[in-house]
């Protein structure tokens, strides 16, 4: 089956997060939302028929996980990862990815202890830290500063990244992979480099992946459990939210071979009454990781998704001086450098949603120094990019 990428879905007064936010487009008029991560495409045709006819059953109660959800994520990180977990090391937590970061914040830390995150990152991935009452400590991504820039050329620094851990007794880091919002997905080296770091000075790691399944073709991301010796000192998170832009039902796995940690996590759970799951999750979850046409389904999104990345940033090199970005390895979110404009911060972030009817995300959430960066979400259909590139060139020519 050939899914169309292409079809319009007219998403404004759904209450969708990403385009019906009324107090970021206030009197600007049309606006395109292309800021938070998710994708403007309707999920696979066959889990919203399981969707459907469980709601045609018209009794929702209280539901569970039975045995069939930790085979089918058992079958789907083996298949698409080589990784094997026992049914164990597999818990939920139904409100998502980052309520499970500040579960895990909280059962390996105590308040004031320092917790890593490189930047810029995931600001609620980094922000989870402080909300927690933890002390943050970072160190940079670099990239070489002349010349075109490419996705590879982002690297982690981990002699600051040591130096951190050493000097302010760090043993927690938050890690993103593939990273939001560089884009980096990182090598088996790059990895092991840094588990080596972690093994060293015994840092537990929390990995976010919850971008894992959206990667450009011959990219292959390595979960941060199955790199030799991290399995007993990590947790990753994973999701179907991303993949299968499924944010809404809620969903997300977290995968913690070591046994004291993840009963120390089902406890948290437990004592926060998450026990339970929505229904409708668990069977977007079984679905969306089990039949081959929802697989198909990312295969084609992700061959769409790249098309989109390669077209805006060609659209961008070549056509809107003044901005400058490259193509992610991972995600479908362009990083943009806006510093080649004179435009900063609040004042970047206005003109182009009332000049360019452009909703970005600003690129200080990722780093409160990045006030000449935005980040654009490509998973659109290639009509809306096309309207928004139209946009972005009218308004930097008008500069
Ligand atoms: C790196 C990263 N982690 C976590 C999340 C949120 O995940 P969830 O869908 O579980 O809320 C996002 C959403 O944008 C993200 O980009």
């Amino acid at each position: 089956m050939r899914y169309d990428f292409d079809k319009p879905v007219d998403r404004r007064n759904t209450n969708s997060f990403k385009w019906d936010i009324p107090e970021r487009h206030m009197g600007c008029g049309d606006v395109l939302g292309m800021w938070t991560a998710d994708m403007d495409f309707q999920s696979p045709a066959p889990m919203l028929d399981v969707l459907r006819k469980r709601l045609d059953h018209g009794v929702l109660g209280y539901t569970i996980r039975g045995q069939r959800y930790y085979e089918i994520i058992q079958d789907w990180l083996k298949r698409r990862y080589g990784w094997t977990l026992e049914k164990e090391a597999i818990h939920f937590c139904p409100p998502g990815v980052i309520p499970a970061v500040c579960m895990l914040i909280e059962v390996l830390t105590k308040p004031g202890d320092a917790v890593f995150a490189f930047m810029p990152n995931y600001d609620s991935l980094y922000g989870a830290a402080e909300s927690m009452g933890r002390r943050l400590v970072t160190a940079p991504l670099r990239c070489k500063q002349q010349g075109p820039l490419r996705c590879a050329d982002w690297k982690m620094d981990l002699q600051a990244f040591e130096q951190a851990v050493v000097e302010q007794d760090i043993h927690l880091a938050l890690f993103c992979s593939p990273h939001n919002p560089v884009g980096r997905v990182w090598t088996e080296e790059e990895l092991q480099a840094f588990a080596d770091v972690c093994r060293r000075h015994g840092v537990f790691v929390i990995s976010d992946e919850v971008h894992c399944d959206i990667v450009r073709e011959g990219v292959r991301h390595i979960p941060m459990g199955s790199v030799p010796g991290m399995g007993e000192r990590s947790a990753t998170l994973m999701s179907p939210n991303k993949s299968f832009n499924v944010a809404g039902l809620m969903t997300a796995s977290v995968l913690i071979p070591n046994r004291e940690v993840m009963a120390a996590f089902r406890k948290k759970l437990s004592a926060w009454a998450m026990t339970l799951d929505t229904v409708f999750g668990t069977l977007a979850v079984e679905e969306l990781y089990s039949d081959p046409a929802c697989e198909e389904w990312l295969d084609q999104v992700n061959a769409y998704l790249s098309a989109n990345l390669a077209y805006a940033a060609d659209y961008i090199d070549n056509s809107i001086p003044g901005i400058s970005t490259y193509v992610p390895q991972g995600t479908y979110l362009l990083w943009l450098d806006f510093s080649q404009t004179p435009l900063r911060g609040g004042a970047l972030c206005e003109y182009l949603v009332k000049r360019c009817g452009l909703d970005l995300c600003d690129g200080r959430e990722f780093d409160p120094s990045r006030d000449d960066h935005m980040r654009l979400n490509c998973a659109c259909t290639r009509a809306t990019l096309e309207e928004a590139m139209r946009r972005l060139k009218k308004g930097m020519d008008a500069l």
